[in-house]
Order: structure tokens, then C-alpha cells, then sequence
């Protein structure tokens, strides 16, 4: 990346990541839900990618999200991160906040952090400074390579090098990390900003086996702090960290429950039959 690309590119993220800066809306899971989806339907040229779907996320849980290629996965999290529009249904974070009411900068400010499939991390600066930069992004991007950090923001990123285990990475250029090293990387940049929910898309595609472990522990344990939503293809994955599965198809939810009871529901053998469910 060169100069000028690099700064488009912290300026585009300087207006849609999730910054500490306005504090968050206190979000409402007085009943102990996080997320409400419902009803939701979005029609691409006629085509339903989602049909009047349901979906509750309890608050810290860590929810893996599954479906055939086209089942409506990705458009899902586009509605709830604001990417897309809906054409009926609802979707409130806790009880007190209407996501289809705010535009994707609200919805990331409003503590939702979202994680696409590739790194997209800053490969010219070191790994601190990417962390760095997630912290201090609603001061400008520029700025935050310059101002001091304050004590607290320094033990945050301390903490969030420990959680994602980089600590001893912390001076090496990001461009310099393997593939799994910059995932979590970039895991810990939507972490440094404090997200409640964080909604990660294929974490373990092309990683090695023991990176994709060391992916199943720390997002294990990112829930309960946080509430975890893990789109994933790789099934002896989800099995080694899911305590509930949601199946979609055609774009509703197909099955729900622990992996055994999804990988025995009827339903769900029928529309993987043949297929390596
Ligand atoms: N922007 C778009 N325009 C037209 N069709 C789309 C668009 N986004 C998604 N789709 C279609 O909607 C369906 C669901 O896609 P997607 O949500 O990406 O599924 P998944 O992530 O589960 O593979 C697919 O058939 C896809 O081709
Ligand atoms: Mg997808």
C-alpha cells in the first residue's frame, strides 16, 4: 500500500469503525436478550435472500451461525450492522435500541463490531499501532498516531494484546503476522474499541489446524464478556466451540440447538442429504 492509499484508507475507517468516542447507549438485555430479530425479509431483484426470519441472541452468549452457500448468512449481518436494508421485519439490540433506525457509523458507536472474512489490518504499522488506531480513530486517524495514549488506554491495549495472544508480537510489522496471527489481530482491533456484540464471519477459513484452535479458545473466551455471533463452515470448528446452532436455509432459520440435536434434525438431514452437513 503506498502513502496516499494508506491514508484513504484511515480515512474511510475513520468514519466506519466502532470508536470509544461518544460513550455507548446503555443497551437494555433486562431480559437477558441482546439481540432481536424478527420477521426479517430482504428481497434482492425479487429474490428473497431473507424470509421472515426469526432470531434471539441471548446477552454473552457465542452463537455459530450455519447454512449452505446463498442460505442468507451475510446479508443477515448486513441488516443487523446496518450495510443493508430490510424490506419488513424488525431488529433492536436489547430492548431499548431499533438498529434499522441508524445507519452503519451509529451501529458500530452503538458497541456492534463486525469482522469480515479477510484481515484487513494495517500491514505498514506494527501490531501495537493498529490497536492503537482502533482506540483513538473518533479523534482522527492522524492524530492518533501522533497524541500520547492516556494510562487507561495503554492497559487496554495490554489487555487486548494478552487476549489475543500477540503479546510478544507486539513491535512486529502486522504485515509481517501469519494469516491466523492477523485474524486475531484484527479481532482484538474490534475488541480494543469494547464492542457487546461481535459478529465474526468465517474466522478459520485457511488457517492451520493449530491456529484454528487457538481461534476456538479465544472466542470462547471473548463470550460471556461479550455476546459472539460466528458465521463458520468448518463443522469440526463449530463443534468445538458452539453451545447453540442456528441452521438457516433459503433465508429463514431451519433448526436451532445444540450440534447434535441440528446435525439430527430431520429437517436439516433432508436438505444435507448427500451433502456433509
Ligand atoms: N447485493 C446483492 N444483490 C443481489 N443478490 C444478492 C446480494 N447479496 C446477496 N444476494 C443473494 O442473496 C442470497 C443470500 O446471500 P448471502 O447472504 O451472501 O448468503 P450466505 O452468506 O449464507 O452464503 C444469495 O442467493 C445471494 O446471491
Ligand atoms: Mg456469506
Amino acid at each position: 500500500m503506498n502513502v496516499t492509499a494508506q491514508a484513504r484508507e484511515l480515512l474511510r475507517r475513520d468514519t466506519t469503525w466502532p470508536f470509544l468516542v461518544p460513550r455507548q447507549r446503555a443497551v437494555d438485555v433486562s431480559h437477558q436478550v441482546i439481540l432481536y430479530v424478527e420477521g426479517l425479509s430482504v428481497s434482492f431483484d425479487g429474490f428473497k435472500a431473507l424470509n421472515d426470519l426469526n432470531l434471539y441472541v441471548n446477552d454473552g452468549e457465542l452463537r455459530c451461525l450455519i447454512g449452505a452457500n446463498g442460505a442468507g448468512k451475510t446479508t443477515l449481518m448486513d441488516v443487523i450492522t446496518g450495510k443493508t436494508r430490510c424490506d419488513s421485519g424488525s431488529a433492536w439490540f436489547g430492548r431499548n435500541i431499533d438498529l434499522l433506525a441508524h445507519d452503519e457509523a451509529a451501529i458500530a458507536q452503538l458497541g456492534i463490531g463486525r469482522k469480515f472474512q479477510k484481515p484487513t489490518v494495517f500491514e505498514a504499522h506494527t501490531v501495537y499501532t493498529n490497536l492503537e488506531l482502533s482506540l483513538k480513530g473518533s479523534k482522527g486517524a492522524w492524530s492518533a498516531l501522533t497524541a500520547a495514549l492516556t494510562g487507561e488506554q495503554r492497559d487496554r491495549i495490554d489487555r487486548v494484546l494478552e487476549t489475543i495472544g500477540l503479546v510478544n508480537a507486539r513491535y512486529q510489522l502486522a504485515g509481517a503476522l501469519s494469516h491466523g496471527q492477523k485474524q486475531w489481530l484484527e479481532i482484538g482491533m474490534l475488541l480494543a474499541a469494547e464492542p457487546r456484540l461481535l459478529l465474526i464471519d468465517e474466522p478459520v477459513a485457511g488457517m492451520t489446524a493449530e491456529e484454528a484452535e487457538r481461534t476456538a479458545e479465544l472466542l470462547t473466551s471473548l463470550a460471556g464478556e461479550h455476546t459472539v455471533i460466528v458465521v463458520e463452515h468448518d463443522m469440526e470448528f463449530v463443534r468445538s466451540i458452539a453451545r447453540t446452532v442456528t441452521v438457516l436455509h433459503q433465508g429463514a432459520v431451519l433448526a436451532e440447538g445444540t450440534m447434535d440435536q441440528v446435525q439430527n434434525n430431520p429437517d436439516v438431514i433432508e436438505v444435507y442429504l448427500g451433502e456433509d452437513a
